[in-house]
């Protein structure tokens, strides 16, 4: 390991990372000691501005695009030389934890304030971004701000998508963007000569085998629909069952249908359907219309295809009396991360003496789209029992501060290449 990244390495300041977490935590915060820091929100604004702040304590830049995501840049010595950037995403889950997301930004953020803090120059300017709407819980897809930052989708395309009140993204992000006058504009995929997100794992392997470390391998594949069914409202005491057209019975029968499709006696596959929005919502009117969404993922290329692939065939079967609308909303095939940079967390992990282990990510993050336009992986650090998307999200102060470490190492590394 390059002395100058043992120096800011050690540099990293346990403390001030989670003090930062506990002043983000209260941003958004819900009982049960959780967050509810939805997308392009107040709440954002507010953890926007507050990431700000402690940038413009130094001498780093700022800079925001199109679709929001927010980049803090301290500069290299090659002006013109891509960044090495990392990072992740400040929204939450309607029920989420104080470390989904943000413990990257903040991770982030801790390595540039230890690399100045150890007056480290880097070859090449190292940016923090924090990535807009990578949950999709109020403006679905999820990953949004990486999908458009990275060429995935033009961001006409995702504007006038609304939110459950029916208020549209554009909006909402207008008056994000307004909240950061001081943010310079750039464009959409500037170049980046690497990416490493750090994040907690969302899962029980690093603390079942009591590891400190994940370097992650890659990310499993998901796809995501929005299925809309169209029946006809009538009496719930008067109308025969014969003569209805029942929007929820015709739900009922897609999801068993899909059920019964993703049905694994490995539980491998992951099918979740966690919104629903039902019209008129009214326990003796018979539903006329159910927007409902799916969720499928796994970690095999061709078995995320098929099932994928039968979702829609599947719904329209399985409805028998109603009109069916099936959009997918999010199409991931699996990825795998770049080697060199996989090497560099790993190399960095043992040299710091940590103990690591290499996994796959059961969950998507923003790195799933980065690794389409340069060298990118993730680091994980434990969380308690796994959980996450839940109040009770947990993690180590220690633990935070190891995989800041990591981070601070691996992005040295990789900005002086
Ligand atoms: O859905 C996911 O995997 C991520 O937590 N947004
Ligand atoms: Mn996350
Ligand atoms: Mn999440």
């Amino acid at each position: 390991m390059r002395e100058d990244a043992r120096d800011a390495a050690g540099r990293v300041d346990e403390q001030r990372l989670w003090q930062r977490h506990a002043e983000m935590a209260q941003i958004g915060a819900i009982p049960g000691n959780g967050v509810n820091r939805a997308a392009l929100s107040q709440e954002d604004i507010a953890a926007r501005k507050l990431l700000l702040s402690w940038a413009a304590r130094r001498t780093f830049t700022v800079s925001v695009d199109g679709i929001g995501n927010l980049f803090v840049r301290r500069a290299g010595t090659d002006a013109n030389a891509a960044p090495v950037m990392t990072g992740s995403h400040m929204d939450s889950q309607p029920r989420g934890g104080r470390f989904d997301g943000i413990y990257g930004v903040l991770a982030g953020l801790e390595a540039l304030e230890a690399m100045h803090e150890a007056g480290v120059t880097t070859r090449r300017p190292v940016e923090v971004v924090a990535w807009t709407n990578e949950e999709g819980g109020r403006f679905a897809p999820c990953t949004m701000g990486s999908m458009v930052f990275t060429g995935a989708r033009p961001l006409a395309d995702v504007l006038d998508i609304t939110d459950n009140e029916g208020i549209r993204l554009r909006d909402a992000l207008a008056d994000t963007l307004a909240a950061t006058p001081h943010a310079a504009r750039r464009d959409f995929r500037s170049p980046a000569a690497g990416y490493i997100e750090a994040h907690i794992e969302q899962g029980p392997l690093l603390e079942n085998a009591r590891k400190t470390i994940g370097v992650v391998t890659g990310i499993q594949g998901l796809r995501w629909f929005n299925i809309e069914v169209f029946g006809k409202t009538d009496h719930a005491g008067t109308t025969p069952l014969a003569l209805r057209k029942d929007a929820m019975r015709d739900a009922i029968a897609i999801i068993n249908a899909l059920a019964e499709l993703t049905h694994d006696t490995q539980d491998i596959t992951r099918f979740t359907v966690g919104r629903m929005l039902v019209t008129p919502n009214s326990p003796n009117s018979v539903a006329s219309h159910v927007l409902f969404s799916v969720d499928i993922r796994h970690p095999n290329p061709q078995t995320i295809a098929r099932l994928g692939d039968a979702v829609a065939p599947l719904a329209r079967k399985a409805a028998k009396f109603c009109g069916l609308k099936v959009t997918p909303t999010l199409r991931d095939d699996p990825c795998v991360f770049n080697v060199p940079v996989t090497d560099a967390i790993e190399d960095a992990a043992q040299t710091l003496g940590l103990p690591h282990l290499r996994l796959p990510s059961g969950a998507s993050h923003d790195a799933m789209y980065m690794a389409r336009m340069c060298p990118t992986a993730m680091i994980f650090v434990p969380c308690e029992k796994g959980i996450s998307h839940n109040e009770a999200e947990n993690a180590a102060p220690a633990d935070l501060a190891a995989g800041a470490r990591v981070l601070t190492a691996a992005l040295i590394e990789l900005a002086n290449r």
